[in-house]
């Protein structure tokens, strides 16, 4: 049996994230959300005292050997996936500012990204799988039946991820956010390895005038005729 897969790739804030995990709730696929390994792995090289190192050769080697060896742990609840660093529940912390700085370096440098190729192939199981990242369709997953591009403009991402923070009891300040968003959009495109761009192939969705169920029904109409083909 052909093992379906669907690639959600596009920069942060777009709503990737929470329409990966509809789509595969939707379709019953597992569910790859890339953006975490990068993350995890930050925080973890991080903790290791190597994240601030990564220009060493030694560092750089035994960053690689962490990369490969990270003991992560993703477990479906209620309330969504909880994810677990050697152990220990690393849901929210993975995704604070600092890990997603952490994550941008970890992802700029080739042999760290090497070492995530294979785990994430191996997401790629029976019926099917929601991919999410940045390079999903142009990298790891050039096979997939569709593939989606979610982008919006930097604006309306940083107000999104303001409404999330102040949401979350934190005071935020949406000139810094949206400086936060440029920076790392700039060092995700402009990086050599694997830079954020949509696959020659991609339906590419701008999702800054949608909500969450209009974008939804665009990228099912899309899929279902894709998984249909
Ligand atoms: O999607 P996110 O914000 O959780 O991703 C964290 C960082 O990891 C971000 O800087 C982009 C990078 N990333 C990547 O380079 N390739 C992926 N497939 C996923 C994330």
């Amino acid at each position: 049996m052909t093992i379906q897969i669907i690639t959600i790739d596009g920069p942060s804030g777009s709503g990737k994230g929470t329409l990966a995990a509809k789509l595969a709730d939707h379709y019953g696929y597992h569910l790859l959300d890339s953006g975490a390994l990068y993350r995890l792995l930050g925080l973890s090289l991080h903790k290791a005292e190597l994240i601030e190192k990564l220009d060493d050769e030694d560092a750089l080697q035994q960053s690689a050997s962490i990369a490969e060896h990270l003991n992560i742990v993703f477990k479906t609840a209620e309330q969504g996936t909880q994810i677990f660093l050697d152990g220990e529940e690393v849901t929210q912390t993975i995704r604070t500012e600092h890990v997603g700085e952490y994550a941008s370096r970890v992802a700029a440098i080739p042999v760290l990204r090497a070492a995530l190729v294979a785990r994430q192939h191996a997401f790629a199981q029976a019926p099917g799988l929601v991919a999410d990242g940045r390079d999903m369709a142009t990298s790891i997953f050039p096979q997939a039946q569709a593939k989606i591009y979610l982008t919006a403009s930097a604006e309306s991402r940083a107000q999104r991820r303001v409404n999330q923070l102040q949401g979350m009891g934190l005071d935020v300040k949406m000139n810094d956010i949206l400086a936060n968003i440029q920076a790392r959009d700039k060092r995700d495109m402009e990086r050599t390895v694997a830079p954020l761009k949509p696959a020659e192939d991609a339906y590419i969705i701008d999702s800054s005038e949608l909500n969450i169920n209009e974008v939804f029904h665009l990228m099912t109409e899309y899929i279902d005729l894709k998984l249909a083909d």
